[in-house]
């Protein structure tokens, strides 16, 4: 299959391969997604198939407002119309129980839902155009996900017939993921929606998801994020060595890391070949825990 990279004047496109249940990749404010139908079973399992994803790893649906998102859902809690309309469009998905209209397929069996509205324009007009779509990040299970049209492409070419072009993702890393489900709040993937962030709104404690109980998201529990290269996490300043170095206060030769390049730089760092990633988490404040999450799973930490 030939893989086309189009811009946003033939939307139409990635429209007509949507309906024909074939998924298709597009910008968010976030990652790239990989997109289908969320009511087409057949479409979901291509998806799974061209990622090599496990089927108990569910998919996010995104939506076009908070009205479509309630067709999704049962037993709302209070703190859902409060986050989505204080935070949507935005990085930010909820998990609540699901509608029964809703394909285990998508759930990975679970009686949840994850469910987001993104802010970006070109993922709006996909939604309202075809309906909620089911996404992944758009790149092969296990690699870092991808923020420009050119990471897509170099994951999945041959296997999707388009890739809708978005330029550079603004936020660089996947949403905050928050479970609403049952009476406590959890935060199962930080992101740039804070959790204290989101505890100050709700004016409520939110648990952080432990990797003991990996149940709470099954995305938890497989390798992520991890490009090709080892990645080493250098908590001492005489561990700071190496061909390729980031960090957030770069000097010499390092590079900056930050949200908007993490994967970027994993995914240069793998093109140019380099067996070694090294991090400088001398100050990791200056990390921050959405950042910080990704690197221990790209090292394989946890
Ligand atoms: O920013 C994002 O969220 C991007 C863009 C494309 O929207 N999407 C994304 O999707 O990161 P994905 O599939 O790579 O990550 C979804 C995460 C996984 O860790 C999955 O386990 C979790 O959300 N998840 C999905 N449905 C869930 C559910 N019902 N209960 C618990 N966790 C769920
Ligand atoms: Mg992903």
């Amino acid at each position: 299959m030939k893989t086309t990279i189009i811009q946003e004047d033939r939307l139409a496109e990635a429209i007509d391969f949507l309906k024909q249940e074939i998924p298709i990749a597009f910008p968010t404010e976030t990652v790239y997604g990989l997109g289908a139908y969320a009511f087409s079973k057949t479409a979901i399992q291509k998806v799974f198939t061209i990622k090599g994803r496990p089927n108990d790893n569910p998919l996010i649906v995104h939506v076009a407002s908070y009205e479509e998102a309630k067709e999704l859902a049962q037993d709302l809690p209070s703190e859902f119309s409060l986050l989505a309309k204080k935070y949507w469009p935005g990085p930010l998905t909820l998990v609540v129980t699901k509608n029964s209209t809703v394909p285990d397929l998508v759930s990975g069996g679970l009686d949840s839902v994850a469910i987001r509205c993104p802010a970006h324009p070109i993922a709006l007009r996909l939604i309202q155009a075809v309906g909620p779509l089911a996404a992944p990040s758009a790149n092969l299970s296990g690699n870092p996900s991808p923020t420009s049209a050119l990471d897509v492409l170099e994951d999945l070419q041959g296997k999707i017939p388009l890739i809708v072009d978005g330029g550079d993702c603004s936020v660089g890393i996947e949403s905050t993921v928050l479970s609403l489900v049952g009476t406590r709040l959890c935060l199962l993937r930080p992101g740039i929606i804070s959790q204290e962030e989101l505890e100050s709104f709700l004016n409520r404690p939110i648990e952080s998801a432990s990797h003991k109980t990996p149940i709470a998201s099954p995305g938890m529990k497989y390798r992520h994020y991890s490009p090709k290269a080892r990645v080493v996490l250098a908590m001492h300043v005489k561990d700071l060595q190496g061909a390729y170095v980031l960090s957030p206060k770069p000097t010499g030769s390092m590079r900056l890391l930050n949200m908007q390049n993490l994967y970027k730089e994993f995914r240069r760092a793998d093109r140019q070949g380099v067996c070694e990633v090294c991090i400088d988490c001398t100050e990791p404040q200056a990390i921050g825990p959405a950042l910080m999450n990704r690197l221990v799973k790209a090292a394989g930490i946890i």
